[in-house]
């Protein structure tokens, strides 16, 4: 997305003037962002006189908070690395994003930025957009890295029976398992080492979530596992990674008889409930969100 598209977003809608709230992105690097193209074209859509600009922050992060609070900044969206570094610098934090331990989205208030975590918030749409059921089923989250708190906490939230949490890495996932665990006070999740997950699956009808980076453009033909013996277990996948279109991991879903997500869903849908919360708005229809889907596919087709 170049700022030229950015703008043009911004000046069918209305002239940027001194009333235009600010809203942005913090994080490293951020020169990738798809976020601007979503919000300003949110704001295009819902008619609010907000642009959204990417703020690439190299280390001093409390000074960039305090300074976007300073500058009368209306709502930050923070990525990696700082979505839980973020959190010493908030003056509030919702409760969800406080059990995850890390936020995305930060609100302006009277005495400082509170924070919330729409990732969590976007997975559970893409799940009810889809009609994925999670009440009462048994689920895998593969990967315990960054995205994976607040896609375990979600599927909690929502009733699943039992999580198996696979990792390449065991104390990764037995740091998050514990951690869950004990906020819940019931142990839910089951930690595991990724190349034994095939022996801790006992049921034959998982819904299993996909949250490492394995398998992202460009290395398409990579995929966190492998064995057909696994696949023929999962009834329901999603892949967090929306590039490419299908990945490794969804074909062997699909190969095997069962459906399959990516996460573009999810992506949209933190953006437009970050846009909610920064706009003091009751819930944008999903039929907005389905048509910044569909202009950010074909922009990510012009970009390839
Ligand atoms: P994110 O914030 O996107 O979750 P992250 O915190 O770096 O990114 O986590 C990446 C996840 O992908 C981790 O679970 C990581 O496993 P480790 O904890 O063992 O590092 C997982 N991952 C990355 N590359 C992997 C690979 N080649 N095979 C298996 N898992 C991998």
């Amino acid at each position: 997305m170049s700022n030229k598209q950015t703008s043009t977003v911004k000046t069918e809608s209305n002239q940027i003037n001194g009333t235009t709230g600010v809203l942005g992105l913090i994080g490293n690097p951020v020169q990738h962002t798809m976020s601007p193209f979503i919000h300003n074209n949110l704001a295009y859509r819902m008619q609010k006189d907000v642009i959204y600009v990417p703020f690439p922050v190299l280390d001093d992060l409390s000074a960039a908070i305090k300074g976007a609070y300073a500058l009368g900044i209306q709502g930050l969206n923070i990525t990696v690395p700082y979505k839980s570094e973020a959190i010493p610098f908030l003056n509030d934090i919702d409760e969800t994003a406080k059990r995850i331990g890390a936020v995305n989205t930060l609100i302006r208030t009277e005495h400082g930025f509170k924070g919330y975590n729409t990732d969590a918030m976007g997975f559970r749409r893409e799940l009810e957009a889809e009609q994925i059921r999670v009440a009462d089923r048994h689920t895998i989250v593969l990967g315990a890295g960054g995205a994976s708190a607040a896609i375990v906490f979600t599927l909690a939230d929502m009733g699943a029976r039992d999580i198996i949490l696979a990792n390449r890495s065991f104390p990764k996932a037995d740091t998050l398992a514990e951690r869950v665990n004990q906020t819940l006070k019931h142990p839910i999740v089951k930690p595991v080492l990724l190349s034994e997950v095939n022996e801790n699956m006992p049921h034959d009808d998982y819904l299993v979530i996909q949250c490492t980076s394995v398998g992202l453009s460009p290395r398409v033909d990579d995929c966190v596992v492998t064995r057909d013996e696994f696949y023929k277990k999962v009834t329901t996948g999603v892949d967090l990674i929306y590039n490419p279109e299908q990945t490794t991991f969804m074909k062997g879903i699909i190969r095997n008889g069962g459906h399959a997500y990516n996460g573009m869903k999810m992506l949209i849908y933190q953006a437009v409930s970050a846009f909610e919360l920064f706009c003091g708005l009751d819930e944008i229809p999903n039929t907005v969100a389905e048509e910044i889907s569909e202009l950010w596919k074909k922009e990510m087709k012009r970009n390839e």
